[in-house]
């Protein structure tokens, strides 16, 4: 996970060519991806839960990074359209309760040249795994709240969202995905 965070935010940075920008993380969790945060631009992190948001201010403040941390619904975003030049999400769509709402709220604030990266589990195309992962879905949902049979590449085309890149990191069960509107 480690790495592929590391290249997660690699690309990310490659994307920043200005102050100006501003960069959403979608489902901050407990921070784990405040220490990739970039400086010199404006960033917001939001999470539903209000004590993830407060761990993850711990790790704000410890790490010394900047960015402002709400706590705040995917599915009912409180910025305005075409707000963010970068949207960036780890590990969330498995546990967003209607997955194509919130991305279609993540592409009512993406810029029209904007650009959504996400690291994402899903479920699998192959035959017989998809449907292991169906069926033991509520082992995952009820020990860690996470589906993982989520169908994510069909939610992003269902969101009206374009998927620029697909790299498969496990198996096509992990994936790092570039999207646009
Ligand atoms: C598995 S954690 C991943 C956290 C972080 N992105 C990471 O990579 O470590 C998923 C997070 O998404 C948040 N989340 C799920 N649905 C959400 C929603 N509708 N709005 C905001 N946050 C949500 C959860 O509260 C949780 O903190």
């Amino acid at each position: 996970m480690k790495d592929w965070r590391q290249k997660l935010w690699q690309k990310v940075k490659k994307k920043i060519d200005k102050e100006s920008m501003a960069l959403l993380e979608a489902g901050v969790g407990t921070g784990k991806n405040i220490a990739y945060y970039p400086n010199g631009i404006e960033i917001y992190g939001i999470d539903f839960s209000p004590k993830m948001i407060s761990k993850a201010e711990k790790k704000l403040k410890k790490q010394n990074k900047e960015a402002k941390l709400l706590e705040m619904d995917i599915q009912n975003l409180d910025f305005e359209d075409n707000y963010f030049d970068l949207i960036v999400t780890s590990c969330v769509f498995c546990s967003v309760p209607d997955p194509i709402k919130g991305l279609e709220e993540l592409k009512r604030v993406l810029k029209e040249d904007g650009r959504i990266i996400m690291l994402e589990h899903m479920r699998s195309q192959n035959k017989f795994m998809g449907k292991m992962m169906d069926l033991f879905n509520w082992v995952s949902l009820y020990t860690w709240g996470a589906n993982i049979n989520r169908r994510t590449i069909e939610n992003i085309k269902k969101a009206g969202l374009e998927p620029v890149e697909v790299n498969d990191l496990m198996s096509d069960i992990v994936k790092e995905i570039e999207l646009k509107k």
